[in-house]
């Protein structure tokens, strides 16, 4: 099957795919060919958390399309950010109804709101005679049963969506199990909308084996997978890069690290970012473990950089 039509989404990851590594990214590494920023939360009173507008503002953000990501449930709040993007530039945006934790679900944000369709409806209604963005929604199978996504789809249906965006989980399942495939096909059954598939695609096998049961969706959403593996959406695209690949796993590391370096305050900061990405990335190596405890033990800047360098040093193999 070809891969040269499939579109592949960086998704949202607050703490990792900041602009930062989005554009550190975009310097090393093709084939994704947008993104979802991580969620902008809406705040009430007329207010912008300016770090967050900043993250998406699309003066540092021109080597990666991106789509701002809004969390929130009061249409008033959505309407004064999504109109506040749009007179930024932004065209499109998304709307975070997926988010598992506990702290935000119970709020009815994120995926505490997929048990009230009859809210969400209100709330489209609302926000989408107001807004001049277009929207995108993305959600998960429900908040406590992969059930309730079909009392779900016939509101969506009532609107004019970009997408959307499907993780299948519940929100109370977190990144616990498999994504639930069978559910994914229901849900595309029972819906006028276009649909990014999203969940554990890891590898180009996984990659395979979604798009051969779906071959009718043609964008995928990749998350984790690309943290653990920045060439993902290259080897999926069958894009041949002529350097070793884990040079290029260092340079990218080298320049996200000295883009952090310029931008937190302090040490802990700095090493507690990195180490976040060492959680996922280490294990893409062959005998990672100790090496990888060596990295994520360490508190100063210095001591970090020894462990890192010192882990590249044995040019360790990487898991196919
Ligand atoms: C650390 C972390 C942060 C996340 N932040 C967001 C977010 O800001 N907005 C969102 O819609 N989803 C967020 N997600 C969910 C991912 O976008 C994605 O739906 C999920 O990881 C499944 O895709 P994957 O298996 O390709 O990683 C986050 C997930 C993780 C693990």
């Amino acid at each position: 099957m070809e891969n040269d039509n499939a579109t592949i989404i960086l998704a949202p990851l607050q703490g990792f795919t900041d602009v930062t590594y989005r554009n550190v990214f975009s310097d090393h590494f093709s084939g994704v060919d947008e993104a979802v920023a991580p969620f902008i939360s809406t705040m009430g009173q007329m207010r912008l958390k300016p770090t967050r507008i900043k993250d998406v503002a699309p003066e540092n953000n021109k080597k990666l399309f991106v789509i701002p990501q809004i969390l929130g449930n009061v249409a008033k709040d959505f309407i004064f950010l999504a109109d506040h993007l749009y007179e930024m530039g932004h065209k499109k945006i998304n709307w975070n109804l997926g988010c598992p934790h506990s702290k935000i679900a119970k709020k009815k944000r994120g995926s505490g709101l997929l048990m009230y369709p009859e809210e969400i409806d209100i709330f489209l209604d609302t926000v989408l005679s107001k807004i001049s963005n277009t929207l995108s929604v993305k959600i998960r199978l429900g908040r406590k049963s992969k059930e309730e996504i079909f009392s779900l789809l016939p509101v969506l249906d009532k609107y004019p969506l970009d997408e959307i965006i499907l993780h299948p989980r519940t929100g109370i399942q977190m990144y616990e199990g498999t994504s639930d495939h069978d559910a994914f096909a229901q849900a595309l059954l029972n819906s006028h909308h276009r649909f990014t598939y999203n969940g554990d695609i890891t590898d180009t096998a996984s990659f395979h084996t979604v798009q051969k049961k779906f071959p009718n969706i043609r964008r995928f959403m990749i998350g984790r997978g690309i943290l653990a593996n920045p060439c993902l959406a290259e080897e999926i695209k069958k894009i041949i890069v002529d350097e070793k690949k884990i040079w290029r796993l260092k340079n990218f590391h080298d320049d996200l690290f000295t883009s952090y370096e310029k931008l937190f305050p302090g040490p802990a900061h700095l090493t507690g970012r990195m180490k976040g990405f060492w959680a996922y990335l280490g294990p893409t190596f062959k005998n990672s473990r100790k090496p990888l405890k060596n990295i994520l033990k360490t508190t100063s800047v210095a001591r970090y950089r020894d462990m890192v360098d010192l882990f590249f040093q044995t040019e360790p193999e990487i898991i196919k």
